[in-house]
């Protein structure tokens, strides 16, 4: 979608946000004939001597997020009219002109996302250009918010791809696509040889259950004139799909674990994102693709397994598998020279039971760093939200015969243990876990910009405003 600034035209369709029904003139009147009430996404349109105008509801409470639903809710009504949709921008609202046209874009992007392409006779409609009137300097935020948006899409895309389409094969494929269209971009993925050969005993051991075969994804972005100082490592979990193994899932939503590879999705496509607004710096994407299936190959409750950095692992749970995968790609990310990590993971049912579907859970080894990631999200609209570390919950996860074990069997704080597992094999340096469980994936469509089931394409927004602040 084409983003310019530039007046209203004939033909346009016509937005505006409002949290005031009493709008003047026949606008008005019209809105209040309608009874129009002006909550947020609430969205009407009115045809006032030939033109076409869309009036969304802001709610009461406006901030950047109040826009998305309301930007969503005009693409949801009227982007099959097609052409140019014309956001007429509040100078006098309490969010700056740059934000709201940075959240418009979102709103129109992603609330006008479609994600029935395995429908027949399915064709994707949308505006082909958004046109802001307001300040000339809203086009720069808004041009980079829309570049981001087409990365999350994609990210969606990639996630309500189903399971059999979607193999770790092809998601190395997709990421060796997205690569060969970008200079600085460069993917090298191996296979369970590959895995075996780096010793990675504890992603190999998911791994080894399917038939269709495992993929180390890296993905290593190099721009000229980067800081020298940094490398930004991106981890992410992308199980294409999740039957539990042999600790097998009830069959209730089982097909949502199509969606278990979104954290690697965001990864994928958020280094797309950085690489197509050129950000100077240097960026390491390490995403472990497998399937984990039960069946006579699986690995089992019981196993001990040595993951790449000499230490070993008894299986309690082979649903625990995300951590087991992540343990060796971010041991990995830390040699190949990572020094800022953040990993991203659909990793514990328990995070969704305890932020649901819209913050995801943060945690980390350095309080800075981790602050900085869960800004960087806020801001972008990606919303999470910090949890504590102790050493002492460490001593939950230890085993009688291994290093540790794979998940603690008392009924608590389940994704904590999980943080003082991956903990172990982090290395030296910042990092940042990301538990996305809730958001990455909806189960149910979301009252806001995200009006239907299936990926979100979460972490690909924070990963670019990240990046972008570390330049
Ligand atoms: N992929 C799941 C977590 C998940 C569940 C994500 C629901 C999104 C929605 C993960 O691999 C898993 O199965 N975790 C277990 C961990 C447990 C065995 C310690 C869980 O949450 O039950
Ligand atoms: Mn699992
Ligand atoms: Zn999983």
């Amino acid at each position: 979608m084409e983003v310019l600034v530039k007046e209203p035209a004939e033909g346009d369709v016509v937005a505006i946000a409002t949290s005031d029904a009493a709008l003047p003139g026949k606008e008005g009147e019209l809105l209040s004939a309608e009874a129009f009430e002006p909550t947020t996404g609430a969205a009407t349109l009115l045809h006032v001597d030939g033109r076409r105008i869309a009036v969304a509801g802001l709610g009461d409470e406006i901030d950047a997020d109040a826009f998305r639903s309301a930007a969503g809710a005009v693409a949801q009504l009227t982007q099959r009219l097609g052409g140019t949709l014309g956001w007429v921008l509040d100078a006098d609202s309490p969010v700056p002109v740059e934000e709201q046209a940075r959240a418009v874009v979102d709103g129109v992007m992603l609330g006008g996302y479609d994600a029935g392409r395995w429908k027949s006779g399915h064709a994707r409609v949308e505006f082909s250009r958004l046109s802001f009137a307001g300040p000339e300097r809203v086009l720069e935020p808004a041009q980079c918010a829309a570049t981001v948006a087409a990365w999350v899409n994609r990210a969606r895309d990639l996630a309500n791809e189903p399971p059999n389409e979607l193999t770790p094969a092809a998601l190395a494929q997709r990421a060796e696509e997205i690569a060969a269209g970008s200079e600085h971009l460069r993917v090298q993925s191996g296979g369970p040889e590959r895995l075996a050969e780096l010793g990675m005993g504890s992603f190999g051991a998911v791994a080894q259950g399917s038939h269709n075969p495992a993929q180390l994804i890296v993905l290593r972005y190099d721009p000229p004139h980067a800081r020298d100082d940094l490398v930004l490592g991106l981890v992410g979990k992308a199980v294409t799909f999740d039957t539990g193994g042999i600790s097998i899932k009830p069959a209730l939503y089982m097909e949502d674990m199509k969606g278990d590879m979104a954290g690697g999705g965001a990864v994928i496509a958020g280094i797309g994102a950085i690489a197509e607004l050129g950000l100077p710096l240097r960026v390491l994407g390490v995403v472990g693709a497998t399937e984990n299936m039960a069946g006579g190959h699986s690995y089992r409750p019981g196993d001990i397994l040595r993951a790449m950095n000499g230490k070993t692992i008894e299986v309690i749970n082979t649903d625990a598998e995300g951590r087991l995968v992540l343990a060796d790609v971010l041991w990995y990310a830390r040699q190949q020279g990572a020094t800022h990590i953040v990993d991203f993971a659909t990793l514990t049912g328990v995070m969704n039971k305890a932020l649901g579907d819209l913050y995801a859970g943060v945690y980390g080894n350095d309080d800075g760093w981790r602050d900085q990631v869960v800004a960087a999200g806020n801001r972008s609209g990606d919303h999470s939200w910090s949890f504590p570390m102790h050493r002492r919950y460490r001593r939950l996860i230890d085993s009688n015969f291994a290093d540790m074990k794979n998940q603690s069997v008392r009924g608590q704080a389940s994704p904590t243990y999980a943080a003082s597992f991956l903990e172990e094999f982090v290395g030296d340096g910042p990092w940042a876990h990301i538990d996305m469980a809730g958001p990455g994936f909806l189960r149910w469509p979301r009252p806001d910009y995200f009006p239907q089931q299936g990926g979100t394409g979460w972490g690909v927004r924070l990963i670019a405003e990240l990046a972008g602040s570390l330049t």
